[in-house]
């Protein structure tokens, strides 16, 4: 498949190109420093453009399958993160131009507000007090792809993200914000962001999450 990764600079997004080659398929990149990309591929393509700016990223969005974004923006107890909505904006905006209707994007668990009253005390009254800027605007990006009618998206939601590699482990799913133990409550435990890009890729033949939002774990 023809792949395009938007934060292909990060952790994540390194994984994912990194995989995404292995797997054969032909990938972009678009990223702002094209310097900070390491691999050397015969089927990588490298271009500069402003995730901003849907005019910027439409030409480099023609001809492609698909939208992987594992785009991320720091939180800031000043000022709000606006970087997932405005971007997926216009992201949409230019995949509507290029005429390309599949994306997959990952948030985190706990996106929606009242989601982690269940979660452990330290990430209930810690954690994610301190990411609530992040997760507010990660929802508000779910937002805005969920009233996107012609364009099929997915939400993959990790917890808590470990840089390790891919392992083979099995995923635990859930079309929510968290996935549960036997009693219900949030599962402990976090996720390498190897397996995320594993778990993203592996949405590219598969329907089972089209126009949803999906916590992961692995088993
Ligand atoms: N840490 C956790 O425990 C955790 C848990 C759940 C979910 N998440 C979320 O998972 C996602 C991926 O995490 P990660 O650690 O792989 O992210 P990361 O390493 O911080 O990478 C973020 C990517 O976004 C790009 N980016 C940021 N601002 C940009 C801008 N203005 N224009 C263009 N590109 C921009 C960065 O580009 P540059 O390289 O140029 O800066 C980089 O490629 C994030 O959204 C994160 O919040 C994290």
């Amino acid at each position: 498949m023809k792949i395009t990764v938007l934060g292909a600079t990060g952790q994540t997004g390194q994984y994912l190109v990194n995989q995404a080659l292995q797997q054969g398929h032909t990938v972009t990149a678009i990223v702002r420093n094209p310097g900070k990309i390491a691999v050397h591929h015969d089927n990588l393509k490298v271009v500069e453009a402003d995730i901003f700016s849907a005019d910027s990223l439409k030409t480099h969005f023609k001809g492609q399958d698909v939208i992987m974004s594992c785009l991320g923006f720091q939180y800031s107890f000043f000022s709000g993160v606006t970087g997932y909505s405005l971007s997926m904006s216009s992201v949409i905006g230019a995949m509507r131009e290029a005429r390309v209707n599949k994306i997959i994007t990952m948030t985190s668990w706990y996106t929606e507000p009242a989601s982690g009253v269940q979660s452990p005390y330290l990430i209930r009254f810690l954690l994610l007090p301190m990411i609530r800027s992040v997760l507010t605007n990660m929802h508000e990006m779910e937002q805005v792809l969920h009233k996107t009618e012609d364009i099929n998206w997915t939400v993959v939601r990790p917890p808590g993200l470990k840089n390790i590699s891919a392992t083979a482990q099995e995923f635990l799913t859930n079309e929510g914000y968290f996935v549960a133990d036997s009693s219900g409550k949030p599962a402990g435990g976090s996720v390498g962001k190897g397996d995320v890009a594993r778990f993203m890729l592996s949405l590219l033949n598969s329907n089972a999450w089209v126009k949803k939002g999906v916590a992961i774990l692995t088993k």
